[in-house]
């Protein structure tokens, strides 16, 4: 069961994570938290879901040797919802990337070698046209797990990487650190999500392919733009932007 004490030993965020909602068992983090209300910062953490969403109305897998859990984030315009994705995907990676070789597949897939290990998603609901609900869900595997078979060979986990091991606790509080302080910059005009992406992108100036609505394609990436979008040359050498699609094949089943 999620330890609380030892959460609160390192958790520095001032509104992520504030109110912490554990659950054994939880259709879906993401469904629970758009579906009720509660401030922003509410963080649920569930020891089971039996009905993880995943990115394009795929399932996300259960385990209990996982992290699963959702944060109600501040309301923002659509627009800036791609660019909080990365953020997001980047609040991860700087939790992790001292103890793993962790880097990102746009626009949010953390992979060590090439392998997922962790998956986000925002979802959102609208009064009318208007936001009024934005919960990000983030799921990781964590310790060893037999993976189901559509998966198993593009799936890790971060303790087989990782020379201390790593608790769920210590990660949940590093990434809302992280996150919050990177919503903050973000907010003030102060985080330039272009260049850390180059940092942080496991595909940069590699050849890649990208799924569309069933239909692939092979680019070169070139990173991403203000917008969250990826900058791509195509196979006749000219640059295009993606604005949605997933990087090679997708882990969630
Ligand atoms: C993906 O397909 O890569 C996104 C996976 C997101 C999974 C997480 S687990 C916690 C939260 N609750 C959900 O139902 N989904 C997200």
């Amino acid at each position: 069961m999620f330890n609380k004490e030892l959460f609160s030993e390192y958790i520095k965020a001032e509104i992520l994570g504030k109110n912490l909602l554990l659950f054994d068992k939880l259709d879906s983090t993401n469904t629970y938290l758009l579906e009720n209300d509660f401030e922003v910062g509410t963080v649920a953490v569930a020891n089971n879901q039996i009905n993880g969403k995943g990115r394009s109305g795929r399932s996300w897998f259960n385990s209990d040797k996982g992290l699963a859990f959702s944060v109600v984030l501040p309301i923002l315009e659509p627009k800036y919802l791609l660019p909080i994705n990365i953020i997001a995907g980047f609040s991860v990676i700087d939790a992790l990337k001292k103890y793993v070789p962790i880097k990102l597949k746009w626009p949010n897939d953390c992979v060590i070698n090439g392998k997922k290990v962790c998956g986000i998603l925002i979802d959102t609901s609208f009064n009318g046209s208007i936001l009024d609900k934005v919960v990000l869900g983030i799921g990781l595997n964590i310790d060893k797990v037999e993976f189901p078979i559509d998966i198993k060979d593009k799936a890790t986990f971060l303790n087989k990487w990782s020379n201390v091991k790593l608790q769920r606790e210590f990660i949940l509080a590093k990434i809302l650190n992280k996150l919050e302080n990177y919503i903050n910059l973000f907010i003030n005009n102060n985080f330039d999500i272009v260049s850390l992406w180059k940092d942080y992108s496991d595909n940069l100036d590699k050849e890649i392919s990208i799924h569309i609505n069933g239909n692939i394609s092979k680019y070169v990436e070139k990173g991403i733009n203000y917008d969250g979008c990826l900058i791509v040359i195509n196979d006749a050498g000219k640059e295009d932007l993606i604005l949605s699609g997933e990087i090679g094949y997708d882990f969630s089943s």
